[in-house]
């Protein structure tokens, strides 16, 4: 799995072919999308023109997708992996994620694609699906080539601990939140621990935050006077900087842009490398801040309390 790659939540249906190619073109090889983020047939469409014009091969790329939580059930874990497969027009995905471990009652695709958090009464509705059951789903995708790799993303310790103990097919990688305001060490030095490859999603922290009125009112890192002298010093940009302080540990990232020189300028951020102790001070920031947490829509979603 490549080091750097793209992230696709919140790339505008209308764009994100555009940004895809061009996201290609610039060298990007790894895409993390989900359908949650309803631009799958768009981002498909990208890669499909990319490879129409001889600029990549499909095993060259890693295609990541995310199971949503309505679709925890056996056999809707079986059907949304084909229909989002469909949307991507491609016969298998690299990587296939659990996005939350959090089951939600099915909704019809037909009446509601993507169904997000709430159904139609504006009330979030729980569904009893053990994750024995969709694990047990995902590995089938691996046995049917739907799936090179199955992993889980947004779980802790003692989640990851119980799918390991029933799993015939390991979890390949954890896809957390993770920053330099929510460094979650103990559970980098897990994963390490048991092989599963981690990676970093809202890499600068509350940035990607600030358009939604997520924030919770924390300072960008971006601009952050510790990471500012930091990038000067090594004539890097800031955005580089929080990206190698993920990557120079062997943390997977995944930064999203809109701009073609930012796309650019994220993906080469593994052309230098930081001090033990700059990685220390950097680190030094956090602050155990989490930005994505569903328990902020529903507290019985509280899956990291
Ligand atoms: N598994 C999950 O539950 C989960 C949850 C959240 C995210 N994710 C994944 O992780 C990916 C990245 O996380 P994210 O979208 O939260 O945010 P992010 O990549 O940390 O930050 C994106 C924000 O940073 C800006 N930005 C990007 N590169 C920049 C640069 N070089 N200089 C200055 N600003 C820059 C972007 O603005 P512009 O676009 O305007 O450049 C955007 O506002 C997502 O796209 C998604 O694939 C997964």
């Amino acid at each position: 799995m490549p080091l750097v790659g793209f992230g696709l939540w919140k790339v505008t249906k209308s764009s994100c072919a555009d940004t895809v190619y061009d996201a290609i073109k610039a060298g990007y090889r790894l895409f993390d999308g989900a359908g949650d983020y309803g631009n799958e047939k768009e981002a498909g469409e990208g890669v499909r023109r990319a490879i129409q014009d001889g600029l990549v091969k499909r095993e060259d790329l890693f295609i990541t997708s995310k199971l949503w939580n309505t679709f925890h059930a056996h056999d809707h874990v079986k059907s949304l992996s084909k229909k989002q497969l469909d949307l991507w027009g491609i016969d298998y995905f690299d990587l296939f994620l659990v996005h939350f471990p959090i089951a939600l009652k099915f909704v019809d695709p037909a009446h509601r694609y993507p169904p997000e958090w709430f159904g139609d009464d504006g009330k979030v509705h729980l569904q009893n699906t053990p994750m024995q059951e969709t694990w047990g789903a995902m590995e089938e995708l691996v046995d049917e080539g739907r799936a090179k790799n199955i992993g889980l993303s947004n779980c802790n310790g003692s989640l990851i601990l119980d799918v390991l103990r029933y799993a015939r097919i390991q979890p390949s990688v954890l896809q957390v939140e993770l920053h330099p305001y929510l460094t979650q060490q103990p559970l980098v030095n897990l994963t390490k621990t048991l092989g599963i490859a981690i990676t970093a999603y809202s890499s600068f922290g509350p940035q990607g935050y600030f358009e939604l009125d997520m924030d919770k009112n924390a300072p960008s890192l971006l601009s952050h006077d510790t990471i500012n002298a930091i990038a000067t010093k090594h004539k890097k940009t800031t955005a580089q900087v929080v990206l190698r302080w993920a990557t120079q540990r062997g943390i997977a990232v995944i930064p999203k842009s809109n701009h073609v020189e930012r796309l650019a300028q994220n993906l080469s951020c593994s052309s230098f490398d930081l001090e033990e102790e700059e990685l220390k001070t950097i680190s030094a920031l956090n602050i155990n801040l989490r930005l994505n947490d569903p328990a902020d829509i529903d507290p019985r979603l509280a899956i990291f309390a």
